[in-house]
C-alpha cells in the first residue's frame, strides 16, 4: 500500500520512471553528495527497474511523488531490514530541484520513517550522511535522528576524502 504524507505520497518505483532516474543519477547537483557509480544508458536503468525483485521487508524502494501535481521527485528506501533486528538503512534523494527547500524531504522522511516503524515493526532505522550536506544533516536531526558517530574519510569526493556521520532514530523518537 502507499504511504501519504502531506506533500507526498511514497509508492511504488515504474518502469516509466526510468528517464527521470537517469536524469537524477547524471545531475552533478544531485549526485555532489552521494556515491555516483558509473555511467549508465536510460536503457540499463530501464532495465533495472523492469528486473527489480518486488518490494519487500529487507528492501523496500518507493518513489516520492509530489502530492500538488503528481510528478515524481525522488527516491526514498528502506533497506537491509531482518525480521529478527528489525533494523534498516534509509537512504533518500529528491532529483528534480526545482523542489528543494520546500518541505519535500521532511515529509519524506517522516512519511518513511512512519512506515517503517508502524508497519514494518521496526526498532531502528539508521543512514550515513557526509559531512559537508547540512541541509541534509538538518532535515534528520529535525525529524528526530541522533548523531551516533562520526565515520573517518568515508567518502571521497573531487578527490578529497570527506568524513560521514552516522545517524539514527528509534522506534518511539519520531518527531
Ligand atoms: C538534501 C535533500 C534531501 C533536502 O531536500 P529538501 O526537500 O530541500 O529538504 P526540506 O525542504 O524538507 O528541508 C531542508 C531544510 O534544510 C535547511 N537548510 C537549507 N540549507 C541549509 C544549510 N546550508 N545548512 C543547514 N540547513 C539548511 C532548510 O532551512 C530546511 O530546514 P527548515 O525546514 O527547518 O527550514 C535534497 O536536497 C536532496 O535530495 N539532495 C540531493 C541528494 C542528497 O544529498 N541526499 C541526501 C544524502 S544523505
Amino acid at each position: 500500500m502507499n504511504a501519504l504524507g502531506e506533500l507526498v505520497e511514497l509508492r511504488a518505483m515504474r518502469p516509466g520512471d526510468a528517464d527521470a532516474l537517469w536524469r537524477w543519477n547524471h545531475d552533478p547537483d544531485v549526485m555532489r553528495f552521494m556515491v555516483a557509480g558509473y555511467p549508465q544508458t536510460p536503457e540499463t536503468v530501464a532495465k533495472f527497474l523492469t528486473e527489480r525483485p518486488r518490494n519487500a521487508y529487507g528492501d523496500v524502494l518507493f518513489g516520492v511523488e509530489s502530492r500538488k501535481d503528481g510528478k515524481l521527485i525522488g527516491l526514498i528506501g528502506l533497506q537491509g531490514a531482518e525480521p529478527e533486528t528489525g533494523i534498516a538503512e534509509l537512504n533518500i534523494y529528491l532529483g528534480e530541484k526545482d523542489y528543494w527547500g520546500q518541505g519535500y524531504a521532511t515529509d519524506a522522511m517522516r512519511t518513511a520513517c512512519r512506515y517503517g516503524f508502524d508497519r514494518m515493526r521496526l526498532h531502528r532505522i539508521w543512514l550515513t550522511v557526509v559531512a559537508g550536506n547540512d541541509p541534509a544533516r538538518h532535515v534528520y536531526q529535525k525529524i528526530g535522528f541522533v548523531e551516533e558517530g562520526r565515520l573517518r574519510q568515508a567518502s571521497r569526493r573531487d578527490g578529497e576524502w570527506t568524513d560521514a556521520y552516522l545517524m539514527g532514530l528509534l522506534a518511539g523518537e519520531l518527531r
